[in-house]
């Protein structure tokens, strides 16, 4: 069994190095090699690979630490360096949502530390460490780059915002009940931690164009800048080019860029959900 309590190390019980029955087996080799399959070097594929497991197990397991190491010519120990490196890499099994309060400074200042001791008290759990019901896991998170919407509370990566004690209480609660939450921005509906872990190994579950990903806050500035007719100064971006480099397209940059002042909802790149419907 796995633990619930703060771990520093990689859980590696009996169980957790329990081979996967044959099944599961081939399922994950047959989508580690589609992963692999996108890097020139396998070893590139690490990290996507560790996610695959964590949507399978729940964390990193030691079956998924031999996994990757067996799938991509390493050593164990090369694997578990890597696992352990990152945050997003879980060392014993986590909840089905991962609840992460902003405790850095703005979010802090915003209300952020109140959140957490709030919520920490009303579950009875410190930071990562899971309800005994194994449907929350909460987490101390660092700046989400959500600051104008601060105070902010992640729910599997999933924006949160402008959140108080009550509202997270509340969050809480809808997630353990097995209410569908939608999150402030992006997706309309929050996913499992596992079914999150899925796509973040590289498989799409089509809903990257869901919801806005620029919201008021976020445009303020530049519908200020928009009405007062202010603009970046020319040739500022070109001076920062040497001479004789050239420039690369970045995906999505094809054709007019969006006006200071535009939503820039994923919904309106090229090849999002307006693109799609328009060629329907
Ligand atoms: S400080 Fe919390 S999102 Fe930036």
């Amino acid at each position: 069994m796995a633990g619930t309590n703060a771990s520093g190390h990689l859980h590696v019980d009996e169980e957790s190095k329990a081979p996967y029955d044959a099944e599961t087996l081939a399922a994950l080799r047959a989508d580690a090699e589609i992963v692999i399959a996108r890097y020139p070097q396998s070893r590139s594929a690490l990290l996507p690979l560790l996610h695959l497991v964590q949507s399978v197990d729940g964390y990193v397991s030691g079956r998924g630490i031999r996994f990757c190491a067996e799938m991509l010519d390493l050593t164990t120990a090369d694997v578990s360096g890597v696992a352990t490196f990152y945050t997003q890499f879980k060392r014993h099994e986590n909840g089905r949502y991962t609840v992460g309060v902003c405790t850095n400074t703005l979010c802090a200042v915003m209300g952020g530390d109140a959140i957490w001791d709030a919520v920490s008290e009303h579950l009875g759990i410190g930071h990562d460490e899971t309800t005994a019901d194994g449907m929350i896991t909460l987490e101390r998170v660092e700046c989400n780059a959500a600051c104008d919407y601060a105070p902010v509370v992640m729910a599997n990566w999933e924006f949160m915002d402008n959140q108080t004690p009550a509202s997270t209480i509340q969050l809480v609660e809808d997630l353990r009940s097995g209410k569908d939450v939608a999150p402030t921005r992006g997706a309309a509906k929050v996913c499992s931690f596992k079914e999150v872990s899925r796509v973040l190994a590289g498989f799409h579950d089509g809903r990257a164009d869901e919801g806005v990903g620029a919201g008021p806050a976020t445009l303020l500035g530049l519908k200020i800048a928009k009405e007062r007719g202010w603009a970046a100064p020319a040739g500022a971006a070109a001076a920062d080019v040497p001479d004789g480099a050239e420039t690369e397209a970045t995906p999505g940059s094809a054709g007019a860029a969006p006006a200071p002042g535009d939503e820039h909802s994923s919904a309106d790149r090229p090849g999002g959900l307006k693109g799609k419907e328009a060629a329907q």
